[in-house]
């Protein structure tokens, strides 16, 4: 649960040019529930504030990946990051760093050595709905960026 009123009275606080980013945070474990992705994404527009969300296991979840959807679509969401054993089942540690701006996540994969895919790719393959990709070697069929 995201206390909205705090948050905003220490935004107030600060220079914005001071804030790297605000992490929120989509999927976590009990008791803690989803950040207001929505609410924090308007705040991070108005106030233009970076806004990046660990979105760790919320790739299986029709609710978050609609909060996140909302919270592109209605504020700013720079990028969403989520992790490959939790939502591809894989057996290795990764991330997958996604955006809905294809440049966003270009720029990361130059600055970092990963699998960077953006959400428009995501859309191809159909994975912002639950779904259970094949547990064969993904990254060769997936039109993903490697860098
Ligand atoms: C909420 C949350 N975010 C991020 C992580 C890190 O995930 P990973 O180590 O798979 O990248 C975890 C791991 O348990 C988690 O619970």
């Amino acid at each position: 649960m995201t206390d909205m009123d705090r948050f905003k009275e220490c935004l107030d606080k600060l220079d914005p040019d001071s804030i790297v980013c605000v992490a929120s945070t989509s999927s976590c474990f009990a008791p803690r529930t989803c950040d207001d992705l929505v609410g924090i994404a308007k705040e991070c527009q108005t106030r233009n504030i970076p806004h990046v969300c660990n979105n760790a296991y919320g790739l299986q979840s029709t609710r978050c990946c609609h909060l996140i959807n909302e919270a592109i679509r209605v504020g700013r969401l720079d990028a969403f990051v989520q992790s490959t054993d939790k939502n591809f089942q894989v057996p290795v540690g990764g991330a997958v760093v996604s955006s809905s701006s294809r440049s966003f996540v270009e720029e990361v994969g130059k600055s970092y050595v990963s699998l960077s895919i953006s959400i428009l790719d995501f859309e191809k393959v159909n994975l912002l709905k639950p779904t259970t990709l094949p547990h064969t070697d993904t990254r060769d069929e997936l039109p993903c960026h490697h860098f």
